[in-house]
């Protein structure tokens, strides 16, 4: 595995005496390890033992001149490639659920733009209370992965869920999520957002899609190692790192964008909310209504615009192309028909009528239909989870494929 480096943040509990012993099989499998500690954490394991096992100076405090003077909390946040925090107190969970940032460790998290490994460790009750539970379900739909508990027999004698998962089980999620370059030496080309068809100077049919979906793909794939080409309708979104973008605004340049980039592209996936139809001559001036008969509007006469998936599954290639079917009603149905009508490898379909699910949302709700007629089900997630869960398909498609 390539090397990568990873951020231990250690809380709190009775299984930081763990920690240690963590590092090592952290740094055993080829990662970079420095650790971050809460000043509680080091009520249990001497930041001394983490600095002698990492190899590097051990953060303990926010506000320690020499320490800061060191690799200063922001600097910490932006080398890791990876921040796992184990053991997670439920105390951790729940400054992360909720952004606070009174300390190094729940500073760093909120300052850091890795992805997040959180292994609690617990009491049971504390593990079951409502307030921990639905914290845990807020960093699930922001993407934050989770490894354990495991049930067992507690350190504070209670028997059940609580116990952190064993260094080596935590070790393997790590290598998974921070290294899951599965995606290297794909091309992958996403659209996102929606297309704003012109009505006049000032004018235009648009549509709610805020490009959330697509940019959580782009940035999933780019974190994958793929290479990615991003054409994105007008969106308020920053870029996610390492992603190459391409803005366009009618349906027109997103399939002129679209075409051009094709030929390279071995992964497609169109989360554009892409127009259907466009004024057929849009005025060049802005259209006054004192030019119009009292109590009248304009007559726009619309015409089709060009399906941009249908043609992406047209041309000749050897690319998997994921197509998303936004639909109202019977959802399943819909989807099915785009599917076999566009005949791409994988239709996602959402109920964008649903709340938490669809436009300008951070989570969807969405449901994979398969050609030959298989449907799973996924529960509301984060969009970057949904990111993730469809390019791990796009492995079973390559493996159906053959
Ligand atoms: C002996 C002892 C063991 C503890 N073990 C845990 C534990 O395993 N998990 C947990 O969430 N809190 C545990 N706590 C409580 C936390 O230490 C406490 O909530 C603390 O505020 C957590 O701070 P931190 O999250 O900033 O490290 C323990 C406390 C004591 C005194």
């Amino acid at each position: 595995m390539e090397q990568r480096r990873i951020l231990l943040a250690v809380t709190g509990g009775i299984a930081a005496y763990k920690a240690p012993e963590l590092v090592r099989t952290l740094r055993r499998a080829g990662n970079a390890v420095r650790c971050a500690m809460t000043p509680n954490a080091v009520q249990f394991v001497a930041p001394l033992t983490l600095q002698a096992v990492s190899g590097q100076a051990v953060r303990t405090q926010l506000f320690d001149p020499v320490e800061e003077g060191g690799i200063d909390h922001i600097a910490l946040a932006d080398w890791a490639d990876l921040v796992v925090v184990a053991p997670a107190t439920a105390n951790i969970l729940a400054k992360l659920a909720h952004g606070l940032a009174d300390d190094l460790v729940s500073t760093v998290a909120l300052a850091t733009r890795a992805p997040m490994l959180v292994a609690p460790a617990m009491n049971l009750n504390m593990w079951l209370h409502p307030a921990t539970q639905n914290n845990m379900t807020t960093l699930r739909q922001r993407g934050v992965r989770i490894i354990g508990p495991e049930s067992g027999e507690l350190a504070c004698g209670w028997d059940g869920e609580g116990r952190m998962a064993e260094p080596q089980a935590i070790a393997d999620a790590a290598a998974w999520v921070a290294g899951t370059r599965a995606l290297a030496g794909d091309v992958v080309l996403v659209t996102a957002s929606g297309t704003r068809e012109p009505v006049d100077a000032v004018r235009y049919l648009g549509n709610r899609s805020s490009g959330k979906m697509g940019f959580a793909v782009a940035a999933e794939a780019a974190r994958r190692g793929a290479s990615v080409v991003l054409v994105s309708g007008p969106a308020t979104l920053r870029t996610p790192a390492g992603v190459r973008r391409i803005d366009v605004e009618t349906a027109l340049e997103m399939r002129e964008a679209v075409l051009a980039e094709l030929p390279e592209a071995t992964i497609v996936v169109k989360a554009a909310a892409v127009a259907d139809f466009r004024v057929a001559r849009p005025e060049a001036g802005k259209i006054r209504k004192e030019e119009l008969p009292p109590d009248s509007g304009p007559t726009l006469d619309l015409v089709r615009n060009p399906d941009i998936l249908a043609e992406i599954c047209r041309t000749p290639g050897n690319r998997v192309v994921i197509g998303f079917a936004a639909e109202t009603g019977d959802l399943v149905a819909s989807a099915r028909r785009k599917l076999e009508r566009k005949g791409c490898d994988l239709m996602v379909a959402n109920d964008v009528s649903r709340e938490g699910s669809g436009f300008d949302s951070d989570t969807n709700a969405v449901v994979f239909v398969w050609p030959g007629g298989d449907v799973e089900e996924l529960p509301c997630l984060s969009k970057t989870e949904v990111a993730a869960q469809i390019l791990d398909r796009v492995a079973k498609i390559r493996g159906g494929n053959g």
